[in-house]
């Protein structure tokens, strides 16, 4: 049967559109089916849109404190029964609510390899540190920035004359394809984690 994703964005949504055309595929074995973003506008919810998508907003600012915001967010996404919830450049970390709701089931897409250059520069501070391979990090998420138990990883070369923007864009083209990848691998063959070891399959 074909599994059920959730997809979380705050910006361009470019992996959430990697996402939506594989599961054009049947053999896949999965599909998006709800789209939430924390702010209105993004060129992610146009995406889901343009595909058909039911998407949602929750916005921090409209509820009185983060955990009154994290409930309604819970709520929302466990209306939509997802068997994984993907974070794909979402800019908030999900509270407690959120990854009981999810255990195991919540990850996300960094464009670092970590546990090297957490946070929201991770380009910016690999090129700073003069590492000559950057990449990035598909992970599941615990209560950390950044540190949960490794899906996969992708190593991208930095070139010489690289600039953030450079680096990042051939970053992200990396990412996609290991998105695409880990998350079908997951939805079909299944997944363990056993100590801090993701095993696919
Ligand atoms: C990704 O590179 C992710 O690692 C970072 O934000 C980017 C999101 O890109 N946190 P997009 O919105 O999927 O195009």
């Amino acid at each position: 049967m074909t599994k059920k994703l959730v997809v979380l964005v705050s910006g361009s949504g470019s992996n959430l559109q990697a996402l939506i055309d594989a599961s054009r595929d049947p053999d896949y074995g999965a599909e998006v089916v709800a789209v939430g973003s924390d702010r209105d506008g993004t060129y992610g919810l146009k995406r889901a849109e343009e595909a058909g998508i039911p998407t949602f907003v929750r916005k921090v600012r409209d509820f009185d404190t983060r955990e009154q915001w994290d409930a309604a967010l819970t709520e929302t996404v466990a209306g939509y029964e997802p068997d994984l919830v993907v974070s794909a450049g979402f800019l908030k970390l999900c509270g407690p609510r959120f990854l009981d709701a999810f255990p195991g089931r919540y990850i996300n897409t960094h464009n670092s390899l970590l546990p090297a250059f957490p946070g929201m520069n991770g380009p910016g501070e690999a090129l700073k540190a003069g590492v000559k391979l950057a990449g990035a990090t598909l992970f599941i998420c615990d209560s950390g920035v950044d540190t949960g138990p490794i899906i996969a990883q992708t190593a991208v070369p930095v070139a010489d004359d690289d600039t953030v923007e450079t680096l990042t864009e051939r970053i992200k083209e990396a990412e996609r394809a290991q998105l695409v990848e880990a998350v079908g691998r997951m939805m079909r063959e299944g997944w363990t984690v056993k100590d801090r070891r993701v095993l696919l399959g």
